[in-house]
């Protein structure tokens, strides 16, 4: 098994360019599919993840090209041009694959099997069978249809006006993609704004759909088609989060991030940052129908900050580095309304509220909340990734700020959002201890 070994870095310079999007990514594989024509796609993320995007619709009959300098070609087929896939449909990690592809598969006229490896086989699909269940979807799985394997016979759907429980962009797009093959109108409300990435993209496509707060419509495309796209994907934020952080902890660090998504219902983490005291600058300009930054980021002096429930959507899967600001913050942070982290590629309360223990922080975990008081000088660790790209990741640049010398076992899960994230962790000038 990979791992990891990290120790603490200094006079940090560099300049890096993170990853394309995940999410962008996904959902460009998925519409590009789906459309009639050939689309092209540049900066495509090549992590695991997406490949298992990219094979499922191989495997239903499109011809999708990609090529080492992160392009691909796809020659989408039309909304109802997938054929019914030889076998099982294996998703690998991917939640928002399975999440995604059940709302284009409900509306097809074959049956799929969709499997996952077992994080994702212990992963609530129910937030999104349910809903495609009463736009008429015939969906079986364990627990009614709560975990894969979920078989999905695609069938006529009606279009609904549904209020989700979660504010989940993946429960949103499914739906929304439903939406697409039913006939009428089909709206969606969330109790809090997540990622709009599948509005944005749609719209490109040619969808008709309008947002109102934290709804959704988009109309059935009946007859019409969506028309193929060249898209170029944003570097992904969730990605460059990691160095962000790592530049505003590390002694006389500054690093420039380059063409990074920005987009509002992402950017939570810069936000929060700007609240703790860390010197960001933002250079934005929009690139086609995603806005773009060069970010500059400088060691800075934090301070404690709340964050609510209302902003978790925008920075969920970086309340993991977040939480690892919070240990170099003066006072005590909170992070409210993190219930869904326990249902991410592991509990990732648990791991992270476990590693950043074991590097000498003081944090807790209280109901749905995290509390974290600041600032604790961090010692070296051995850590384990509990399969988590994600909680792998801080880890090791948790260890980047440490005394001492850290080990992240299990770190092959990091090539799932970040294949080059060792190798850019090693492009970056250090005067500190060598890696
Ligand atoms: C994603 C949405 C988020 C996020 C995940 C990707 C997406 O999940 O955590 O990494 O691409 O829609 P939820 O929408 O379930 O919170």
């Amino acid at each position: 098994m990979p791992n990891i070994t990290v120790r603490k870095m200094s006079g940090l310079q560099g300049e890096i360019t993170p990853p394309g999007d995940k999410s962008i990514s996904h959902r460009a594989i998925m519409l590009s599919s789906i459309a009639r024509g050939k689309s092209r796609i540049s900066n495509l993320l090549q992590g695991f993840d997406c490949q298992a995007t990219i094979d499922a619709f191989s495997k239903m009959g499109i011809s999708i090209h990609t090529s080492n300098d992160k392009t691909a070609t796809i020659e989408g087929k039309g909304l109802r041009g997938l054929k019914k896939p030889d076998s099982g449909l294996y998703l690998a990690n991917s939640g928002t694959t399975m999440r995604l592809l059940m709302g284009i598969l409900a509306g097809q006229d074959f049956e799929a099997m969709l499997t996952g490896d077992e994080s994702l086989s212990k992963r609530p699909m129910k937030r999104v069978t349910y809903p495609l269940r009463l736009m008429g979807a015939d969906i079986a799985g364990k627990d009614d249809a709560n975990l894969a394997p979920i078989t999905i016979n695609g069938t006529v759907l009606k279009p609904i006006d549904y209020k989700s429980p979660v504010a989940s962009a993946q429960v949103k797009s499914s739906i929304i993609f439903a939406g697409l093959y039913a006939d009428g109108i089909t709206t969606i409300a969330e109790p809090f704004k997540s990622r709009d990435h599948t509005e944005r993209m749609l719209r490109l496509f040619g969808a008709n759909l309008k947002e109102e707060d934290l709804s959704v419509s988009v109309e059935g495309l009946g007859s019409s088609e969506l028309k193929p796209q060249s898209i170029s994907v944003p570097g992904d934020i969730s990605s460059a989060a990691f160095f962000i952080v790592l530049g505003i902890l590390a002694e006389d660090a500054q690093i420039k991030i380059n063409h990074c998504g920005v987009n509002s219902t992402r950017r939570g983490i810069l936000d929060a940052l700007g609240r703790m005291g860390a010197k960001i600058e933002l250079a934005e300009r929009i690139e086609s129908f995603e806005p773009i930054a060069d970010i500059i980021v400088k060691r800075s002096p934090l301070r404690a900050t709340k964050i609510t429930k209302d902003e978790i959507p925008l920075l969920i899967d970086e309340v993991p580095l977040i939480a690892l600001c919070a240990t170099q913050a003066e006072g005590e942070t909170i992070i409210e309304g993190i219930g869904e982290l326990r249902v991410k590629e592991t509990d990732r309360v648990s791991s992270v509220v476990t590693n950043l223990k074991a590097f000498g922080a003081d944090i807790e975990a209280e109901g749905d909340s995290l509390i974290i008081k600041g600032p604790r000088k961090l010692k070296g660790a051995k850590v384990e990734s509990f399969g988590d790209h994600r909680t792998a990741m801080m880890s090791v640049i948790a260890g980047a700020i440490a005394e001492g010398k850290t080990t992240v076992d299990d770190t092959g899960c990091i090539a799932t959002s970040f294949p080059e994230f060792e190798h850019i962790l090693a492009s970056i000038t250090n005067t500190g201890d060598s890696l």
